[in-house]
């Protein structure tokens, strides 16, 4: 079957979340790298949680819910503005190295970003990175009000593009996310942005850090089914496979 859109996921995939630490390490000095990882995870945490609870909540209030956790777990205080201030960091988020160019060699295929975001975080991040343009458009869960990997959205991609599951190849770094789309039926890319030889590296190094939990938390495969179908180590792996796929 060809191939006929690259559907991305946007954080951990086409954006990397590790670049809000700056600033969380400039509003709470010595604590940036503790804020970013536990931020990301409770981030995650609460969508799923949120789902379940039936009590959905955009992206955009879940990041700032968790942002303010983490805060406060950590006995740091902040006041709304900065909360906000520190949160809007996800609308700010740098393209991995290679996203921009990989983008620009698929972009005779239709390309498309489904992701958890709300439409104006989405709008806002693909603006600022200057891939709006190279994007068809950005699909949000905030149409379903339930966020990934409930079947639902996965769909809705379907739905959006007009295309069956068959068409669709879905790039995700995150495991829950590569779960689910697989689960789903949608043919699935893994970009492996750690390697497990890296990770090992770092787990047997000695005292683990917050970042290092985090990877292995979180950026490596899942068992929960199927595994991705390919998986590269950079977007521009796909410029290849996608020829071939035509
Ligand atoms: C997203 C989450 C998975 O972009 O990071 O949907």
């Amino acid at each position: 079957m060809t191939i006929k859109a690259v559907v991305f996921d946007a954080y951990g995939t086409l954006f990397d979340v590790q670049s809000v630490a700056g600033l969380t390490e400039a509003a709470f000095p010595g604590h940036g790298e503790t804020i970013t990882q536990i931020w990301r995870l409770k981030q995650l945490e609460y969508t799923w949680l949120r789902s379940l609870m039936g009590r959905y909540e955009d992206f955009w209030s879940v990041t700032k819910a968790s942002l303010d956790f983490t805060l406060k777990t950590l006995g740091l205080s902040a006041t709304p503005d900065l909360l906000a201030r520190i949160a809007a960091a996800y609308d700010a988020l740098a393209l991995y190295p290679e996203a921009l160019q990989a983008l620009k060699a698929l972009a005779p295929t239709r390309l498309a970003i489904f992701s958890n975001g709300s439409p104006a975080m989405l709008d806002k991040l693909t603006k600022q990175a200057g891939i709006d343009a190279l994007l068809e458009t950005a699909i949000s869960v905030d149409e379903i009000k339930a966020y990934k990997p409930d079947p639902r959205g996965y769909r809705l991609v379907e739905e959006r593009l007009g295309l069956s599951r068959a068409e669709i190849l879905f790039v995700s770094s995150n495991g829950f996310d590569i779960a689910g789309a697989k689960a789903y039926g949608l043919t699935v890319a893994r970009i492996e942005r750690v390697t497990p030889e890296a990770l090992r590296a770092e787990l047997t190094a000695g005292a683990i850090g917050p970042a290092t939990l985090f990877k292995a938390l979180r950026m490596q495969p899942e068992q929960l089914g199927d595994g991705a179908d390919l998986t590269i180590s950079a977007l521009t792996e796909l410029v290849p496979y996608l020829a071939a796929r035509r």
